[in-house]
């Protein structure tokens, strides 16, 4: 069966009610801000001096300048650089400089969209409503662990967040595209169970294939993957007759139709901490493998061929676009989500 779809290298709106992660909690201190694009859209991430956080649209609704550019003040509003008009973290306006005291208006009634906010595992993460100002109707997913976040990537991609997140679900390309000595092992036929997730899909539990996990002695892993873009890798395992778990995320965030980050963090106990050299050596070269691979796509994307994604190899992209579309349907007529994947083992050479 091959299927032939539509990939827009452009963005669409972008999926809507779902939580994105723009930015790690280490990367903003207190009283700093800046402009993050989500989904074409310009947000001013901030921190406050108490160390809440905040997120607004990036343009003063008097006269578009990014607020940004602007200052954090003493009383936890932002101030436009323009007029000095001041903003609350939940974007209503407390301050028109200009006001005298006697005009009709109110300040209070003006407001910037605000964008729901959360800090957990050493994340950020920003919820995109599908109408501005609604209160999000879940919360970002967990990292399940309490071990620190030890390992940290990000490289900007220069495609659209679908081929982003298919390249990263890919299961056949890695003897092609991270063809390294240290990692090339013959084709074998490969065999992976896979269920439906609550907005995903999971490959089950089970013992990696690839011997640099030998590393980790006895070891299973299973791989998640739910809208609208993050990847877990949970490794369980025995060492030396120690239990660990060992968490990473992947997440592809959006930034506007052409520019997708790859954020990468891996979480571990201290006392696996012989793996940094591990991961110096080979979490950069493998993100910069796959980034490469989209610059060279982009040669053939700009002339908008059909594309296509063929048997049980790409089946992990069709499902991609499958919940994709059936969450964008859900979204807008406001109907219940159902999750088309349905549990099955699929069968490939890699
Ligand atoms: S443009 Fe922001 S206060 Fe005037
Ligand atoms: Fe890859």
């Amino acid at each position: 069966m091959a299927e032939t779809v539509a990939m827009a290298s452009g963005m669409d709106s972008g999926l809507r009610d779902l939580w994105y992660m723009p930015a790690l909690a280490k990367s903003l201190a207190r009283g700093a801000m800046r402009r993050e694009m989500l989904l074409g859209e310009p947000v001013v991430l901030g921190r406050l001096k108490t160390g809440e956080l905040f997120a607004l649209r990036d343009i003063c609704p008097h006269r578009g300048v990014p607020l940004s550019a602007g200052k954090i003040k003493a009383d936890g509003s932002v101030e436009c650089p323009y007029h000095g008009w001041r903003f609350r973290k939940d974007g209503v306006c407390s301050l028109i400089p200009a006001l005298t005291g006697h005009e009709p208006l109110e300040a209070e009634k003006i407001r910037v969209r605000a964008y729901p906010v959360r800090e957990q595992d050493g994340l950020i993460w920003v919820y995109m409503a599908a109408k501005p100002g609604e209160a999000p109707k879940s919360e970002p997913p967990r990292v399940g662990t309490d071990a620190p976040m030890r390992w940290r990537e990000t490289q900007t991609f220069r495609c659209g967040i679908d081929h982003a997140v298919i390249g990263l679900m890919d299961p056949v390309h890695a003897a092609f595209v991270h063809d390294h000595w240290w990692w090339k092992r013959t084709p074998r036929l490969k065999e992976k169970h896979y269920a439906p997730l609550p907005t995903g899909f999971v490959m089950t539990r089970h013992k990696p294939s690839k011997p640099a996990y030998s590393i980790l002695g006895d070891v299973t892993t299973e791989i998640t993957f739910e809208l609208p873009s993050t990847r877990f890798e949970i490794l369980e395992g025995r060492l030396l007759g120690k239990p660990f778990k060992l968490v990473g995320l992947t997440v592809c965030t959006p930034r506007d139709a052409d520019n997708t980050d790859i954020i990468q963090v891996f979480y571990w106990p201290a006392w696996l901490n012989f793996l940094y050299p591990v991961f110096w050596a080979v979490g950069r070269t493998f993100i910069a493998d796959d980034r490469k691979i989209v610059e060279l796509q982009r040669e053939g994307l700009r002339f908008n061929p059909n594309l296509m994604l063929i048997q049980d190899s790409d089946q992990p992209a069709i499902w991609y676009h499958r919940v994709k579309k059936a969450w964008a349907e859900s979204v807008e007529n406001g109907t219940v989500f159902v999750n088309p994947v349905q549990e099955r083992v699929l069968r490939w050479k890699s």
